[in-house]
């Protein structure tokens, strides 16, 4: 008998997402590699054995088991996109949207992120680091068990790595493993009112460099976690040209790149992005149909961000079953942030993006695990139940893993094992 930390059995279904290495694309999308009657073993934080619950039975003697009976298992949830460092919250705004003024006009006339900007600057690194550790709680609850995290609520240096130094601490003081992501190029602060080139000299010459002097002596560095350099492409943030320099100079210095691009105006940032050889491009709301063989012909995951569209109250969606049959890697995230989408919830994103997207069920798990962990660079290390790999799963209050997309709202999970251990137990010992 071989000796393991954990064996996880009876699971009337173990989702293992198990493939080839590589995002899911097109019809791979549809097949989450169930096996009926599962089982899994951990030793210490990895993976040592995925399989039919009477072998591994046979096989394993553990210092401790958990019989799923009832309870269907899968990966742990990845978010790849989110915004929760920040002080504060957009009530007032959120009244003012409910009364016809739209995201846009408010962050023409100074609020937006700068209103959120205004709280972080005023805020210290230990009140941020306060302020969001509930939301990455109530995040664990939810499933999620590997998160990326943006700045850009600082738009100066010294708040930008306070953002920073909050991610690290965070990472220390909860389960969730997170990835930090530079969003200095997010909006142009309001002392470079009309002068944002200079601001994104300010953003390329000093702020970049100082983020990536950071990141070497940070614990980041030390787990082979990247830091990724993020821009807001947009009208009434950064052009195209700007944004191009920012990811430039990001690829010099040799940090990954992703970007926020076509939200609301196509302006061409896909295309950039691309030629930049982005990690991820985010959100394509309003992306040509035309531009989705490119992206399909990349090696660039199409992060959709649902909870956006449904949060500014349009009935207008990204054209995910396109891009899927395309060939594109599509991933699913909350862009969890105080104002385009407050919402923690990964199971919400994809029981909408089931409806309004048109995806399978399949699909949104896949581009909730495997695809998201190639969208934060940890593809193959996070995101399948896999022998190899971290041993991050989600022990489901529900038998079938379609709960999790057909439940609208609730909170689908019994357990979370993170790097083998039991890190949230709601329902089951
Ligand atoms: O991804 N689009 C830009 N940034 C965020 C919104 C951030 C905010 O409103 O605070 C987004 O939607
Ligand atoms: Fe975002």
């Amino acid at each position: 008998m071989e000796e393991c930390d954990l064996l996880i059995h009876s699971a009337p279904q173990l989702i293992t997402c198990a493939g080839p290495p590589g995002p899911r694309r097109g019809i791979a999308m549809r097949d989450a590699s169930i096996i009926t009657q599962g089982a899994l073993a951990i030793r210490g934080t990895a993976i040592v054995a995925v399989g039919p619950s009477d072998e591994l039975r046979r096989r394993f003697t553990a210092r401790q088991e958990i019989d799923a009976t009832g309870h269907a298992v899968c990966p742990g949830l990845i978010d790849c996109h989110t915004h929760i460092v920040y002080a504060g919250d957009r009530i007032t705004e959120f009244e003012q949207r409910c009364a016809g003024a739209t995201y846009q006009e408010i962050m023409a006339a100074g609020g937006g992120i700068l209103h959120t900007m205004r709280l972080t600057r005023a805020a210290s690194t230990a009140t941020l680091v306060a302020e969001t550790l509930p939301r990455l709680a109530h995040m664990l609850r939810l499933g999620t068990t590997t998160a990326e995290v943006k700045t850009g609520y600082g738009l100066e240096s010294d708040t930008e790595l306070r953002q920073l130094a909050a991610i690290e601490q965070l990472t220390a003081i909860q389960p969730i493993e997170l990835v930090p992501t530079f969003l200095a190029a997010h909006a142009v602060p309001p002392e470079f009112h009309d002068r944002a080139d200079s601001y994104v000299d300010l953003v390329v010459e000093t702020m970049l460099p100082l983020a990536r002097r950071w990141y070497h002596s940070s614990s980041f560095a030390d787990q082979a976690i990247p830091l990724f350099v993020d821009v807001f492409c947009e009208r009434g943030a950064f052009t195209v040209p700007q944004s191009r320099r920012v990811l430039m100079a990001a690829r010099d210095l040799g940090l990954p790149r992703k970007a926020h691009v076509d939200e609301f105006n196509e302006l061409g940032g896909l295309a950039m992005a691309l030629e930049v050889e982005a990690t991820s491009v985010d959100h394509l709301d309003v992306t040509s149909t035309t531009a989705f063989s490119a992206l399909a012909a990349s090696a660039t995951i199409a992060v959709l961000l649902p909870l956006v569209s449904i949060n500014l109250g349009t009935t207008h969606f990204a054209a995910a079953r396109q891009m899927i049959d395309a060939g594109v890697a599509v991933a699913l995230s909350t862009d969890a942030n105080p104002g385009s989408a407050p919402s923690l919830s990964l199971p919400l994103t994809m029981a909408i993006a089931c409806r309004y997207l048109r995806m399978l069920p399949a699909e949104a798990l896949l581009a909730t695990t495997v695809n998201a962990a190639y969208a934060i660079g940890l593809g193959g290390r996070v995101g399948a139940l896999m022998p190899g790999m971290q041993a991050d799963l989600l022990i489901l209050a529900a038998n079938d893993y379609r709960w999790l997309m057909y439940e609208l709202g609730g909170a689908p999970v019994a357990q979370v094992i993170k790097r083998g251990q039991v890190v949230w137990n709601e329902r089951i010992s």
